[in-house]
């Protein structure tokens, strides 16, 4: 399925840049699940472009729920969320719009759309899609955290500035940087280092460029035995989701390419009994072993390019004529997706988690209570 994820929990998501809705489809929610729109606008905040540091194109992201909810909790049938699209400029595209725009998917959705499709903005490969995801996303967070279970993502890499990782942090300190992270939107660890992150992307906007980093995200609280042992292992199902967001070139878990040519002495996660539960001393294999979730946190890093709409002057093709071209980009853009794609990496976790735990303990597992 094209544009929708996912086995027990489906996700759909739907619409066009400069189309008059953008919006998700979560089929498979259990009956129950509390709504809290304070934070489902909270996580559409974090993603909303602000200042210098993220394109000028702000949208109020005012949704509806269209369907899937009664009295503040979800029914179980098919919950649907519309997010209108107001501030489009599409004249901005005019010009541009049949210039392939080098590291966009103008060229690509030709190829496989023959012209049919809505070019604008990007169209539906747009990152203002992912405002869709976010506030489906939110719905499962929500019902993951009152599961115990916390995701959070930080700003690891930007350029060549690098901020602490979550390694560094115990159990119950890791619990808290989580919550932290999660209230500031430009999500670091260490704050000083996030300033010169904010330097550098203000530098690459005024050399008309961009800049891209690594993301490193933690999913705590999730217990043991989740995922299958092949073709759906717990890292199968979350680097499919995260391939999915635009601008995502790497997925790894656990120490990953840094340290796997180290020896397996070095390597290995040495088993522990804590207190009569089960831990590893270190989390080398990011907590999943053999495609199966071992109660330690699931960690992850994604690779975010630089964004591709950058104004410098590029070499490219007209798209009619199939001639060299040389392109200057009009439109709006962020000089780095990284700080705004932090939430969609989340939400995208969240969903693929949920996923998994209704597979593995069935829908009603989220239903809360009467
Ligand atoms: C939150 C977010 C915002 C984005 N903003 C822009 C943008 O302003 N300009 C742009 O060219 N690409 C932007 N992108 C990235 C493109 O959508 C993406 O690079 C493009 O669809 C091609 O897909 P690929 O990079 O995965 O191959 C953004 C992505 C995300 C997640």
């Amino acid at each position: 399925m094209k544009n929708t994820f996912g086995q027990s929990l489906q996700t759909t998501v739907f619409g066009e840049s400069h189309g008059p809705f953008i919006g998700v489809v979560l089929d498979g929610l259990a009956p129950g699940i509390e709504v809290d729109e304070e934070f489902i606008k909270e996580k559409l905040a974090l993603r909303r472009p602000s200042g210098a540091i993220s394109t000028a194109r702000v949208e109020a992201d005012e949704y509806t729920i269209a369907s899937g909810v009664f009295n503040g909790k979800t029914t179980g049938t098919p919950l649907c969320i519309l997010i209108p699209n107001t501030n489009t400029r599409s004249k901005d595209y005019d010009k541009t719009g049949r210039i392939a725009r080098p590291g966009h998917a103008d060229y690509t959705a030709l190829c496989k759309y023959h012209g049919f499709e809505d070019y604008r903005g990007g169209g539906h490969f747009s990152g203002r899609i992912t405002a869709a995801i976010v506030a489906g996303g939110a719905i499962a967070l929500s019902a993951l955290s009152k599961k115990g279970i916390e995701i959070g993502t930080h700003i690891y890499k930007l350029s060549d500035i690098t901020d602490k990782s979550f390694d560094e942090y115990s159990k119950a300190d890791l619990s808290k940087a989580i919550s932290e992270i999660n209230k500031k939107t430009f999500s670091v660890l260490d704050e000083e280092t996030g300033k010169k992150m904010e330097d550098a992307i203000l530098q690459a906007a005024k050399d008309s460029d961009s800049v891209g980093g690594v993301l490193e995200t933690a999913i705590i609280g999730i217990p043991a035995g989740v995922g299958e042992p092949w073709f759906d292992s717990a890292e199968s199902i979350l680097s499919h989701i995260l391939f999915s967001v635009p601008g995502i070139k790497g997925v790894e878990f656990g120490a990953g390419f840094d340290k796997v040519c180290k020896r397996g002495s070095e390597f290995n996660d040495a088993f522990r009994n804590e207190n009569g539960k089960v831990v590893t001393a270190t989390n080398n294999n990011g907590g999943i072993n053999g495609g199966i979730t071992n109660g330690m946190p699931i960690t992850i890093k994604c690779a975010v390019k630089p964004t591709p709409s950058i104004y410098k002057e590029q070499k490219s093709i007209n798209l009619n004529t199939l001639e060299n071209s040389d392109l200057s980009i009009e439109g709006r853009h962020d000089p780095a997706i990284i700080h705004r794609a932090r939430v969609v990496v989340d939400s995208v976790c969240a969903l693929a988690v949920y996923d998994m735990l209704a597979q593995r303990f069935g829908t009603d597992y989220f239903t809360e209570q009467k």
